[in-house]
């Protein structure tokens, strides 16, 4: 006798940035991000009675890498849901962006995970803790990666306590409750793949910079500031403002990075050329900023109406500094998918 279920459900890249944690893996400051639609990862579970056995499965390959991963998403998450020892998981996932490509996939994979598991809680008629499916898999992502309780929800979600969202909230994201223009509901994002390799700082280590560092107390009352200073802004459609907070925001990001003890540098110098590219283009009329993640990759950001211009901008002078010309063009999107219903297999 197994059960059987399965999600897809995407990435999301963070206008305000979650930087610091405090234990268990609640944010030292609000974030805002928007979910995106092309890179998403799809899980399949199996479970069967049994002691808690975990084995993992990427890309059709069994993969033991994997396993400490899971393992401590269900150690996370045992107190919530004790039920889930009692199972053995054999857990199918692949994503629909390449591995190696340095796109976050802890927010895709953790929250269609989670989903999953909420999703056979309720076939079980297990207790929900939280108020309803999607709050509780937005829990369990953020237990396993802070970033992936955003990406429960399409569309633009906020994660984090602060005073401009009221309802807002360390232990669960929710979507952003206030009015965004249409400019922004399928804004572009095309990723720029400068880096492919492995991550310089983990987000572990990164977000543990954050304890004592000189800026910290500044930093988490400026992202406080620059959430609030999104409202207006997207329900005003005002793009030039947002692409001018977006940047602030990912430099502030690096900045922080390279003042911290012990310092990192992630950008490359190719994605300063970049950021310089975008800078001027914008200075010359074209709808386009960018953000960035911990790493070297960079995020052109641009209105849906701007996209035919954007596009060949990017092919004609961002791709020469990307690795094989490598990018993805992404938006928007509409949050995760159920692929199957929960399933007993006899
Ligand atoms: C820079 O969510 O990857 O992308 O909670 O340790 O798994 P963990 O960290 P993670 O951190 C994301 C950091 C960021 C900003 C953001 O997505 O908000």
């Amino acid at each position: 006798m197994s059960f059987h279920t399965a999600w897809q459900s995407p990435s999301n890249i963070a206008l305000v940035k979650y930087w610091g944690k405090t234990h268990p893996q609640l944010p030292t400051n609000p974030s805002l991000s928007m979910t995106l639609d092309a890179c998403r990862t799809e899980t399949s579970v199996e479970i069967i009675p049994g002691g808690g056995k975990l084995q993992v499965w990427v890309d059709g390959v069994d993969t033991p890498s994997f396993v400490p991963k899971v393992a401590a998403f269900f150690k996370a998450i045992a107190e919530r849901h004790p039920w889930t020892a009692h199972f053995d998981w054999r857990i199918q996932t692949h994503n629909t962006f390449p591995h190696s490509s340095g796109i976050a996939s802890s927010a895709s994979g953790m929250s269609a995970l989670a989903l999953c598991v909420v999703s056979l809680a309720r076939e079980f008629q297990e207790r929900i803790p939280a108020k309803d499916d999607l709050r509780e898999a937005s829990v369990l992502a953020r237990l396993g990666s802070g970033s992936a309780s955003r990406s429960v929800y399409g569309g633009w979600v906020v994660w984090g306590r602060t005073p401009s969202v009221p309802g807002s909230n360390q232990e669960w994201a929710h979507p952003y409750p206030d009015a965004i223009d249409p400019v922004f509901s399928d804004f572009r994002d095309t990723v720029l793949l400068v880096d492919v390799g492995q991550k310089a700082v983990s987000s572990t280590v990164g977000h543990g910079l954050m304890n004592g560092h000189p800026f910290a107390e500044a930093r988490f009352a400026t992202a406080h500031d620059n959430l609030a200073a999104f409202q207006p802004i997207l329900s005003s459609g005002d793009v030039g403002s947002f692409l001018a907070l977006a940047e602030r925001e990912a430099l502030m990001l690096h900045g922080l990075m390279m003042a911290s003890n012990p310092p990192f540098v992630l950008m490359k110098p190719e994605t300063l050329a970049i950021l310089e590219k975008i800078q001027n283009a914008r200075r010359d009329g074209l709808e386009v900023g960018f953000t960035l993640d911990a790493g070297a990759n960079v995020h052109v950001l641009y209105p849906a109406r701007a996209e035919q211009t954007v596009r060949e901008f990017v092919t004609t002078s961002l791709s020469t500094h990307c690795k094989d010309g490598a990018c993805i063009h992404d938006r928007v999107g509409t949050g995760p998918q159920q692929l199957t219903k929960p399933k007993l297999l006899l």
